[in-house]
């Protein structure tokens, strides 16, 4: 099955008088459970793929479905009900909030989105930071982690309530090498252990090795489509 599917996507943004076409005609698959990239150089659309799948914004012509659900016509509430159910987020910044621990970090959307009460999130919050490995710094402060240990963290806010795809804009840009390359082996172990299908955005040539299926944009066209051995079934 596929969890993404564009279908003759163009999205256009209009700036006074002028227009530019972000995306162009863009058609895609990305297969449910597969570990995704988006690459491209710098104004390509890869943000602006993420943000129509994310539900942030909405495509100009063509028709974009996730999850089953196709995109147009939705409100803000829905979109915004529709990201709670089934999306989760990373991102470049980490935007974890800095008035709450790691472990309220994670908790977060559980009791916002979902209003669970706290003893309700606790199993899974739990479980969450044992499997990013943050379990011994449940009580510390985002500034007073590395950004390795902010993204892992982040990943697991992500992961939190089981969502079926996780988006991720760039969730390496402000790691070094090595820790973005072990942040990006923590996603893609996530995607082993819970069956999320991860998409990400990079400009990075090391991080977009560890993707299975790659998807190319230059100037908002897809101008190119690589897949490990049995993940788009053409
Ligand atoms: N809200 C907006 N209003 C007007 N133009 C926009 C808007 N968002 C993006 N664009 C334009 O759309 C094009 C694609 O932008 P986008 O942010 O998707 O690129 P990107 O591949 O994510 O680039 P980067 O690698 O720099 O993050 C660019 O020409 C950009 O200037
Ligand atoms: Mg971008």
């Amino acid at each position: 099955m596929d969890i993404v599917v564009f279908d003759n996507v163009t999205k256009a943004y209009r700036s006074g008088e002028v227009t530019v076409d972000a995306l162009r005609d863009v058609t895609l698959r990305i297969p449910e459970k597969s570990f995704t990239a988006l690459v491209g150089p710098s104004g390509s659309g890869k943000t602006t793929a993420l943000n129509l799948i994310g539900c942030l914004d909405q495509p100009t012509r063509g028709t974009l479905t996730v999850a089953g659900q196709a995109m147009a016509g939705m409100s803000r509430r829905q979109g915004a009900a529709f990201r709670g159910a089934h999306l989760g987020f990373v991102f470049q910044d980490f935007s974890l909030l800095p008035v709450l621990s790691v472990y309220e970090n994670v908790e977060y959307p559980l009791r916002m989105i979902r209003r669970m009460s706290k003893k309700a999130c606790r199993p899974e919050v739990t479980r969450l930071l044992a499997s990013v490995g943050m379990e011994d710094q449940a009580d510390k402060y985002p500034a007073q982690l590395s950004g390795g240990q902010k993204q892992r963290t982040a990943v697991a806010r992500a992961l939190v309530g089981q969502p079926a795809l996780v988006l991720a804009d760039e969730p390496t840009a402000n790691l070094d090498g090595q820790t973005a390359q072990k942040v990006i082996a923590l996603m893609k172990r996530m995607r082993d252990e819970f069956g999320t299908t991860f998409v990400f955005s990079t400009h990075d040539p090391r991080i977009m090795e560890q993707a299975e299926v790659l998807f190319h944009l230059e100037d908002g066209r897809l101008v190119d489509t690589q897949a490990a051995p049995g993940e788009v079934d053409r």
